[in-house]
């Protein structure tokens, strides 16, 4: 029989993503409509190690649901990693009456999840993350805002480059994954994009597509590289010197993981809230809500970790064929 979830608690960890904010409000609100009481942890794990938590009304979370960012803050916590910080973590989870935590984060802030579990707390794990880097979900919180303000600067940058018949190597986020960048690829037209799991690091083939293009008239040469692949600055230096065409690199940072959450981002994170509190109630742990063919589903924590996810080869070979 599982015991009553009584008091949750609920925190953001590691990057930031859009939407992290909808799915705070979703699990305060769906928490408060069960009976429960529900505490937000600021900073991560870092702040539940400083016992920053402060108890959440329904208020507590209006005037959210449309703003970037997170309003319980975010961090990464060495200490966290620990057997010590995670038996202090779960002491403070005890000591506060914490029966249940809502974790939105990526796979590391999923690996402090299934320890906290394993400590007795009852944890379920949101995928928040702009690099839509984790395995067992199609969607993570932010991706879609993410690469919608990635799509918009990129036209920009087009714009200048066409203007002065310039090649542009315009780097987007994603750590070791290039969803970003084969989304933007895509969506931005552009001539080449670099993929950590495809790019081959052949910079010669490169040079010589820019070279070709150039022959068969094309105006600007629009490089989408994935910061996994390497440095742009220094890319645009080589490439200009072997082809003689102006190269300009734009790194586009951060500004990726700011600004409103579009609608998509709002909804699946409302929904990916409510169901894990949903579970919680239900006395889940060790759980992660994802969206996985068309579905809200959930996994185990270790096995969603055990799985891996590549780059779509139909997708990878179709962006291919149009950016001829
Ligand atoms: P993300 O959650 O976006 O993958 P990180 O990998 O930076 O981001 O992880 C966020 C936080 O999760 C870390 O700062 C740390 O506090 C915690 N964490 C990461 N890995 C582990 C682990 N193996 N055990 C416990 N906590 C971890
Ligand atoms: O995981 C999100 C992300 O923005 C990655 O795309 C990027 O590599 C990393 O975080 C940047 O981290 P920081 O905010 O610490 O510079």
């Amino acid at each position: 029989m599982a015991k009553t979830v009584k008091t949750i608690g609920v925190l953001t960890s590691g990057g930031d993503a859009p939407g992290m904010n909808a799915a705070i409000r979703a699990v305060v609100r769906t928490g408060i409509a069960k009976g429960m009481n529900v505490k937000g942890i600021m900073r991560g794990y870092a702040g539940l190690l400083q016992e920053e938590i402060v108890d959440m009304k329904t208020t507590s979370v209006s005037e959210i649901i449309n703003r970037g960012g997170t309003i319980l803050y975010t961090a990464r916590c060495v200490e966290f990693t620990t057997a010590e910080g995670q038996k202090q973590g779960a002491d403070i989870c005890k000591k506060h009456g914490i029966d249940g935590i809502v974790v939105i984060g990526g796979d590391g802030s999923f690996r402090g999840a299934g320890k906290l579990s394993a400590l007795g707390v009852n944890t379920i794990g949101l995928p928040g993350t702009i690099d839509l880097d984790i395995a067992c979900t199609d969607y993570t919180i932010g991706f879609d805002t993410a690469v919608n303000t990635a799509m918009e600067a990129i036209d920009k940058v087009r714009d200048t480059s066409t203007s002065h018949e310039r090649c542009s190597i315009i780097e987007v986020m994603g750590r070791h994954a290039g969803y970003i960048a084969l989304w933007c690829g895509m969506a931005n037209g552009a001539e080449d994009i670099l993929l950590p799991e495809r790019y081959d690091g052949n910079e010669q083939m490169l040079i010589n597509r820019i070279i070709e293009n150039r022959k068969r008239g094309k105006k600007h040469h629009i490089i989408i590289n994935a910061e996994g692949c390497g440095h742009s600055t220094s890319m645009a230096r080589r490439i200009e010197a072997a082809t003689g065409i102006e190269t300009r690199a734009t790194i586009l940072g951060h500004m990726q993981r700011g600004g409103t959450p579009t609608c998509k981002d709002r909804v699946y994170a409302s929904i990916m809230g409510a169901k894990a509190v949903q579970l919680l109630a239900e006395g889940k742990s060790n759980r992660v809500v994802a969206y996985k063919n068309g579905e809200y589903v959930d996994f185990d924590i270790q096995e969603a970790l055990a799985m891996t996810k590549d780059i779509p080869e139909d997708q990878f070979e179709i962006s291919k064929l149009l950016t001829r």
